[in-house]
């Protein structure tokens, strides 16, 4: 298992790894791993020569320092999670400033409107950075695989975007949502949320699939009206946003639209800490 903190041990690693058209698949991590994150890299496993996961908490791509802050950090036993699927599978953990050397600008990227609405409206930047950390390990690995997670539907629609401008090379693998026993979609943020509201999480998942099961019997200001309250009867829960958008462009929901597959999209604030969630309509 190599676990390399250098780009330029990086490059010697990757450039013996290249040779002989071997593929490469990444995994793009900000880490304190759990089973979504294996999920992925038991994919990339099965379809590339060589795996690289990275774990990097980006700072460009928090518009709240306090989220920063507290973003969950556990290296250590990260590193034994991936240990325990394959000691095959290569870990890259740079600093801030092997990924920040220069205090460049960031790029500023334009993807239309889907950056500013639902994850981009409550967090204003983020997707900009999302693409900025992305398209510099893209540049760096050459991945001919690249595995995300379903649960960050939005991001992956911004990552398909950036591949379909400056790497149409790279393949895109979208891997299924995770759930806890309860329905909660796995999440590192699931760390920071106490035991006892833990245990009602369960709640988002059952509104969105309460939503699902209603959305073309009832109109959607009711609708909406009885997510926020079944949310917020909760102690300490907070309904942040429930949309209903199209799949490809997250054009807002039309029931006159027959051609376009929807998806509900769910943010709710627990204790302070934001989970996100979405399911095919
Ligand atoms: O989804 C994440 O964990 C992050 O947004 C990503 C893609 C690793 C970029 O920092």
């Amino acid at each position: 298992m190599n676990i390399v903190k250098t780009k330029a041990d990086l490059y010697r690693l990757l450039d013996e790894q290249r040779s002989f058209s071997n593929k490469i698949g990444l995994v793009p991590t900000m880490g304190s791993l759990h089973m979504g994150h294996l999920s992925l890299i038991e994919v990339a496993k099965r379809k590339s020569d060589f795996v690289w996961v990275t774990i990097f908490i980006n700072p460009t791509q928090f518009n709240d320092v306090n989220d920063f802050k507290s973003y969950p950090k556990e290296i250590d036993g990260d590193i034994k999670k991936i240990r325990s699927i394959s000691k095959e599978i290569n870990i890259f953990i740079p600093s801030v400033d092997e990924m920040y050397p220069d205090n460049i600008p960031l790029e500023k990227f334009n993807f239309g409107d889907i950056d500013n609405i639902l994850e981009g409206k409550f967090r204003p930047g983020h997707f900009n950075g999302v693409a900025t950390i992305v398209k510099k390990l893209f540049e760096i690995f050459e991945p001919c695989f690249v595995f995300f997670g379903e649960k960050d539907f939005q991001q992956t629609l911004i990552i398909k975007k950036i591949i379909y401008k400056f790497f149409p090379e790279i393949n895109i693998i979208i891997c299924p949502t995770i759930r806890d026993k309860n329905g909660l979609a796995l999440s590192s943020r699931n760390k920071l949320i106490s035991k006892n509201s833990f245990s009602k999480c369960g709640i988002i998942f059952e509104t969105l699939q309460f939503a699902k099961a209603n959305y073309i019997k009832i109109d959607f200001v009711d609708l909406l009206v009885a997510i926020k309250s079944k949310i917020e009867t909760i102690k300490n829960f907070e309904l942040e946003y429930f949309e209903i958008r199209d799949e490809e462009n997250l054009v807002i929901y039309n029931q006159n639209d027959y051609k376009k597959s929807f998806r509900g999209f769910i943010s709710v604030k627990v204790e302070g800490v934001r989970l996100i969630d979405n399911l095919p309509f």
